[in-house]
């Protein structure tokens, strides 16, 4: 199929890749120009395994990059929408989004042929068929249903993994206003062999993009507030107890040297929290989504309370061995908001760092990846940023571990090695806490 998408962020670029890949033809239209000058150079706006390689196999043919929406949405059948849905502080923010469906209908005004328009970006229940729907029409003149496809299609990548996770999903979700919709979306995915396909309405697949999203963040929650019990009855580990209840047969399949945990279970583990640009976001927008529509949803906002009291957490643990954080230097190990990702959108590691300056401590941060993005985040704020892990090590009194890097399993040995001995508080439990003289973690 002939595909547009809109937008050439985390999803749309992974989107557009792997739909080439798959034998489509796709152009991704971008308005960031520099942007677009780096996906035509092949090389990838973000990191994320496999993604250089896909874009110089199809970079200038099965895959474009362009400026012009105008010409991407006349050339091709479906258009695929995948802009931000920022949280605005009260409620989702459709802004990018509504614009996007204008732009999109003022081609769709002067184009003969059908086409099939898909909101690929996270949105609230009911938006396809409300703004979207209404922006497409007022500015194209036309009726979504007779004269074009209205759809959505959530995405359930994960930063990190998300070439993988798009070749190979646990699901593909689509939504439609009628049947015709539903089967230009089925087409797309015809070579996705074996996946559950679920077809079902524009508002139903919204939501169920939100309550999957909401059920690890509610999870991660759940986890965090057993540690925090744990840490406060003392002489019990949550790490021992998550072990424990990971053994459930609801947690595994199969049985004796058959016996595989669920993924799921990696959700039912302490740590210093959630971030990333979709939980904390796509959980305050169903919150809010829910007080507009009458329902209070008091599993979510205490998911999102006990996420915001996470930072709070790591500096108490600090505090049971250093009563005062004046001048200690403190390194923080990991800046992107999870492994194998330069994404630091909501990162845990930003609230972390903001306590930590403000206890006085004088911070020196470390990620395999995710520095520049930091650094951009962080602008003007006293953080030194160390170019290797030993580097970090190097100087540091006290280590809070905040990103499950894999890197950072070597951190026992190069202590061992650097002759050090700092209080290393391990806020994503990966280390043997054995390993450690000075150990301290989340629900230990
Ligand atoms: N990042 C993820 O892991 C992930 C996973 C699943 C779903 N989502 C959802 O997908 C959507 C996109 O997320 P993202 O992380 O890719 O966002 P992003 O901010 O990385 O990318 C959005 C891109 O769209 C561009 N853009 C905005 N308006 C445009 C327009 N009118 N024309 C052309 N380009 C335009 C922006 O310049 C930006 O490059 C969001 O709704 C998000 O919640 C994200």
């Amino acid at each position: 199929m002939r595909v547009s998408i809109i937008g050439a962020g985390y999803v749309g670029i992974v989107t557009g890749a792997c739909l080439a890949e798959k034998g489509h033809s796709v152009v991704c239209v971008e308005v960031d120009a520099a942007k677009v000058e780096r996906i035509r150079r092949g090389e990838p706006p973000i990191h994320e395994e496999g993604l250089a390689e896909l874009l110089r196999r199809h970079s200038g043919t099965a895959f474009r990059a362009t400026t012009s929406l105008s010409e991407a949405v006349a050339e091709t059948d479906i258009t695929l929408i995948a802009v931000g849905t920022p949280f605005d502080g009260r409620a989702i923010d459709l802004t990018f989004v509504t614009r996007a469906a204008s732009e999109i209908g003022l081609i769709l005004a002067g184009k003969r042929e059908r086409h099939t328009v898909v909101v690929k970006s996270t949105v609230v229940p009911g938006t396809t068929d409300g703004p979207v729907r209404d922006a497409l029409e007022s500015a194209s003149g036309k009726q979504a249903g007779a004269d074009f496809g209205l759809g959505t299609n959530p995405e359930f990548l994960t930063e990190g993994t998300a070439i993988a996770d798009f070749m190979r999903p646990d699901r593909i979700v689509i939504g439609g206003i009628d049947e015709r919709t539903l089967d230009a979306l089925a087409q797309l995915y015809a070579g996705f062999d074996g996946v559950p396909l679920i077809r079902t309405n524009n508002a139903t697949a919204e939501m169920i993009k939100y309550a999957s999203n909401s059920l690890l963040a509610a999870m991660i929650s759940f986890s965090n507030e057993i540690a925090d019990l744990c840490s406060a009855i003392g002489g019990i580990d949550a790490k021992d107890v998550m072990a424990g209840v990971h053994e459930s047969a609801y947690l595994n399949t199969g049985s004796g040297g058959a016996r595989s945990r669920a993924p799921i279970a990696s959700f039912l583990e302490a740590g210093c929290g959630f971030g990333g640009s979709c939980l904390p976001k796509d959980v305050s927008a169903l919150v809010a989504h829910g007080g507009a529509n009458g329902v209070d949803m008091r599993v979510l906002r205490s998911a999102l309370e006990v996420n915001r009291a996470r930072p709070d957490r790591v500096i108490e643990g600090l505090k049971r061995h250093l009563p005062s954080l004046r001048g200690v230097p403190v390194t923080v190990l990991g800046l992107a908001f999870k492994p194998d990702t330069d994404d630091v959108r909501e990162s845990p590691a930003f609230p972390i760092i903001d306590r930590l300056l403000a206890e006085g401590a004088t911070v020196t941060a470390y990620d395999p990846v995710a520095t520049d993005s930091a650094q951009r985040a962080l602008a003007g704020k006293p953080v030194h940023y160390a170019g290797s892990l030993e580097g970090a090590l190097a100087q540091a009194d006290v280590v809070v571990l905040v990103t499950r890097w894999r890197e950072f399993a070597a951190v026992p040995e190069l202590l061992r090695t650097l002759g050090r001995a700092p209080l290393v508080f391990d806020g994503r439990r990966m280390l043997d806490k054995n390993a450690i003289s000075r150990y301290e973690g989340i629900g230990l």
